[in-house]
């Protein structure tokens, strides 16, 4: 799968955001090594520490339905900017995808990959 279809991906998965306190809505698709693609999107509590993030929404489905061999991940928002992973994110991103790639779209529509190292150098490790 391409990277722009990959966050095309993305933006179908945006649709299903939880946002009544920010009203931002976060979208991602997270794609494996055989080709699938797992969904997330941010999802937000009154107690707003309770929230959970769309790109660990994605990895936290796969996970649990005992997927672990993810390639990419594709990340957006309908703030028209690009959408870079949170600091919980990034580590959570080294956790369960250290040599993985991140698909973000710029504010011209240009994809731009980065990798998950590149995101969280000397990232912490057990
Ligand atoms: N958010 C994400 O879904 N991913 C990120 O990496 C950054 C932040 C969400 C959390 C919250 O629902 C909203 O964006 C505003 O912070």
């Amino acid at each position: 799968m391409t990277n722009r279809e990959l966050i095309e991906q993305a933006k179908k998965a945006m649709e299903y955001a939880y946002v009544p306190y920010s009203h931002f809505k976060v979208g991602a698709a997270l794609l494996t090594k055989d080709g699938m693609v797992f969904y997330g999107c941010n999802i937000e509590n009154a107690s707003y520490g309770a929230t959970c993030c769309a790109e660990r929404t994605a990895l936290f489905k796969a996970v649990s339905e005992g997927v672990k061999n993810f390639e990419k991940i594709a990340i957006v928002s309908d703030s028209g900017n690009i959408t870079p992973p949170c600091g919980i994110c990034r580590q959570v991103l080294l956790e369960f995808m250290p040599e993985g790639m991140v698909v973000l779209e710029n504010e011209l529509g240009e994809i731009k990959t980065y990798s998950v190292k590149e995101l969280l150098p000397i990232g912490f490790t057990l």
